[in-house]
């Protein structure tokens, strides 16, 4: 192995012995700088990252303790140079208190260039490791990644496990979850670990297609089928043939299209609208719904064959508001994600703005989490998320039931219109299931539609 080069920084006032240090140091291969004083020192580790600081103690502006006193509280600990103590007179208690600071060793004057090479070497493998360990701390962040799926929750790390076990299978797959907790990722992430990832997967929301067309999307029709039909067209069924179909919103199926879901389900074959010969095909089907198909069994409004033949790999996903232990990864994913997307550079959170997003219900899930924080890292000005940037709509709306703060003018009309157009989306255009979205109430929503007078 060959012996690591590193950034070194001497301080000492008295120049013979820098210019001694330098010179060994050098020879080695190592980038020195020397500073004359405390204060010199303190600008250069201002100004760029060091990776071993070997500091005198007794230097007439301030010792080398006071150096490291500030360096502790100016940078966390990971981004801090490895620090040895030069102590002329080696009083052991200023040795102690300076390991107690984060020293990692020290040198008692005079002392032979062997044995300050000998330290300096090790002082730059304990740097080396210190940044393998913060690489292997973003490896861990990435387990909790599955396929996009951030979660450190036992539920959803179970759940991981599960869509990883599916994946492997052509079973039919049942996802149930709110609006928001991430059913379309989930049913990506099982193909994406199928045998059949190289296909595209084939979506079809039901409840976003008139059901007079519906029955043609899924099944395709033949020329003249009905009026209109001047071409024949295949359906979602015929173009997923050998890959997966995701049918999302499952539950606002009409009483036909179920039935003629149970027979392709149960037979492996359908009849595009119009024609008289069936089409078999060979189709991975993952259904998702957050309506309580039970229930909509129990009412009637679902056939309860058609459950069964669904519900084979059943898959529920939790609210996020009883996982709350995932909130803080999320926001973490999310930072880095819409900051990525907006070329915005975000280097904290502001203490307390983690927390406040870990007691909020969020009605909308996991979505609304993201719309806030994509939010937050749009508004942010100053490299940081601060609780006012959170504050804007939702968040704190749920807590005062005031009408959003509109002090930060500038962005905020786009990102107000933004975010009602997205829950407006999200809420298939109903307006109460948009105000809860956004934790605003309903005449706070009216005055917003007013406002920017959207339709
Ligand atoms: N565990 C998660 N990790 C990372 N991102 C997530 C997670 N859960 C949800 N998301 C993100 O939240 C958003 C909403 O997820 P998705 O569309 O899958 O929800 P859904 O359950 O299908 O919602 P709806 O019922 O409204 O259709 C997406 O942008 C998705 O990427
Ligand atoms: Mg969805």
């Amino acid at each position: 192995m060959t012996a690591a080069r590193g950034t070194l920084l001497v301080v000492d006032d008295e120049q013979k012995i820098r210019r001694m240090l330098g010179q060994a140091l050098r020879a080695e291969g190592h980038e020195v700088i020397e500073a004359a004083s405390g204060r010199e020192a303190q600008r250069v580790l201002g100004e760029r990252s060091v990776d071993v600081l070997i500091c005198d103690n007794l230097m007439p502006d301030m010792t080398g303790l006071d150096i490291i006193r500030e360096l502790a509280a100016a940078l966390p600990g990971a981004e801090r140079p490895q620090i040895l103590m030069m102590t002329a007179h080696a009083t052991v208690e200023s040795a102690i208190e300076a390991m107690k600071l984060g020293a990692l060793d020290y040198l008692q004057k005079p002392f032979e260039v062997d044995e300050l090479l000998v330290v300096v070497r090790r002082a730059l493998d304990h740097q080396r490791l210190r940044s393998h360990q913060r690489y292997l701390l973003n490896e861990r962040d990435e387990e909790f990644n599955h396929y996009g799926i951030v979660g450190r929750s036992r539920v959803m790390q179970d759940l991981i496990r599960k869509a990883e076990l599916v994946g492997e299978t052509k079973s039919t797959v049942l996802i149930t979850g709110e609006t928001g907790t991430g059913k379309e990722l989930v049913a990506r992430a099982i193909h994406a670990r199928s045998a059949q990832r190289e296909m595209p997967l084939i979506k079809v929301n039901c409840a976003a297609i008139p059901e007079t067309l519906l029955e043609s999307e899924l099944f395709g029709h033949v020329r003249g089928a009905f009026t209109g039909a001047i071409t024949s067209k295949k359906g979602k069924f015929a173009l997923a043939d050998g890959s997966t179909i995701f049918l999302d919103e499952i539950g606002t199926l009409t009483p036909v299209l179920q039935s003629k879901l149970l027979r392709v389900l149960q037979e492996r074959e359908f009849e595009p609208l119009g024609s008289e010969r069936s089409q078999q095909v060979d189709v991975r089907v993952i259904a998702a719904t957050n309506r309580d198909l039970r229930q909509m069994v129990k009412d009637g409004t679902f056939q309860e064959d058609l459950f069964y033949r669904l519900n084979v790999i059943p898959i529920e996903i939790p609210p996020l508001r009883n996982r709350r232990e995932d909130i803080p990864i999320l926001v973490e994913h999310f930072v880095r994600k819409h900051q990525q997307r907006t070329g915005k550079r975000i280097e904290r959170i502001e203490d307390g703005v983690v927390a406040t997003l870990s007691t909020y219900e969020w009605p909308g899930n996991v979505r609304e989490l993201e719309n806030t924080i994509e939010r937050a890292v749009v508004l942010s000005t100053d490299g940081a998320i601060g609780a006012a940037s959170i504050s804007v709509l939702g968040v704190a709306a749920q807590s005062s039931n005031a009408l959003p703060s509109l002090k930060l003018r500038t962005n905020i009309e786009w990102i107000e219109q933004e975010t009602i157009k997205r829950a407006l989306e999200s809420a298939h255009g109903v307006k109460k299931d948009a105000a809860d979205l956004m934790g605003i109430s309903q005449r706070a929503l009216s005055y917003y539609l007013a406002k920017y007078k959207f339709q």
